[in-house]
């Protein structure tokens, strides 16, 4: 398996400990649990969506668990802004801030009370089951282009989640390059469904739901080659990153980082254990392995 050089590194104006960063969602709810995946090795790690007003969610059942991936319809659940005071044990760290709003000016309102507490910020416009909110806008180029110029303007790196439910990522990538985003993140969870045979009924709450896991590792995989070929910044890559080797392909398709989600579920430890696989002082620099499986 191909290995690369450990070491710190910037992506998208943010400092991180390594390419692996804990994505959004997953035990990023609390100041505790972000603090705990830095300290499981993580090189940064993305809080959970924050939004303008409280948002309990949907009701439940809001995850089923798969063969090879999670179903979930959360809702994007929030304490909006009382979220700041979960930043304190994770003061000066490798945070990026996961937010949303429904317009431009939410999504301005939101980030300027993370300004200067966290490293970054990433856009959510890419949940696939949320009213008025993520891939609702998120598959508007003119949208997206707004909402990431209302936030790149206030100064801070600013990261934005595609949703992969589109006939063309790049039209989306593209329009958050124009609005002066610095990374791309592509992707959030692919729109699906199962129903209970017993209940005949849908299995989530919401009906519709986002898919993450393994199975959508190669969806990820075309869509991060894509964008390398059509945008410029910066790309992390997300969607059911599981092992090393998942990583080194990823960064051959064209992602500077990778963030892990689903995997973490299964794993607590899965940080170290990809680091392990990944990193030797001996490897390749990973400069030359980002994009070499573009002719
Ligand atoms: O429902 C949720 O909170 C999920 C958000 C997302 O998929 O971005």
């Amino acid at each position: 398996m191909v290995v690369i050089r450990p070491g710190p590194v910037t992506v998208g104006g943010v400092a991180l400990d390594n390419h692996l960063l804990l994505a959004a969602g997953v035990l990023g709810t609390t100041g505790a649990s972000l603090a705990r995946m830095l300290q499981l090795g993580a090189g940064g790690v993305v809080t959970k969506s924050i939004g303008p007003e409280p948002k309990d969610g949907h009701h439940g059942p809001c995850v089923a668990v798969l063969d090879d991936g999670l179903l979930n319809a959360m809702g994007l659940p929030n304490p909006s802004k009382d979220f700041i005071e979960e930043l304190e044990p994770v003061a000066k760290k490798p945070v990026i801030a996961s937010i949303f709003g429904g317009t431009p000016a939410e999504f301005a309102r939101v980030a300027r009370w993370f300004l200067d507490r966290v490293s970054g910020f990433e856009l959510n416009l890419s949940c696939p089951h949320a009213e008025g909110y993520g891939a609702a806008i998120g598959t508007d180029p003119a949208r997206v282009e707004a909402c990431t110029r209302a936030v790149s303007t206030l100064g801070m790196p600013t990261w934005v989640k595609l949703t992969p439910n589109v006939t063309d990522i790049t039209a989306i990538g593209k329009a958050a390059e124009r609005g002066g985003a610095s990374a791309i993140v592509a992707i959030n969870t692919v729109k699906a469904m199962r129903i209970s045979t017993g209940l005949q009924r849908p299995v989530l709450g919401n009906r519709y739901g986002g898919l993450s896991g393994s199975m959508i590792f190669p969806v990820a995989v075309r869509c991060v080659y894509e964008l390398y070929e059509a945008c410029k910044i910066p790309i992390i890559g997300c969607g059911g990153i599981a092992t090393a080797d998942n990583v080194v392909e990823m960064m051959m398709a064209g992602a500077s980082a990778v963030e892990i989600g689903s995997a973490v579920r299964d794993d607590i430890t899965i940080f170290e254990t990809i680091k392990k696989d990944l990193y030797a002082k001996k490897g390749i620099p990973p400069e030359e392995i980002i994009g070499c499986a573009h002719a």
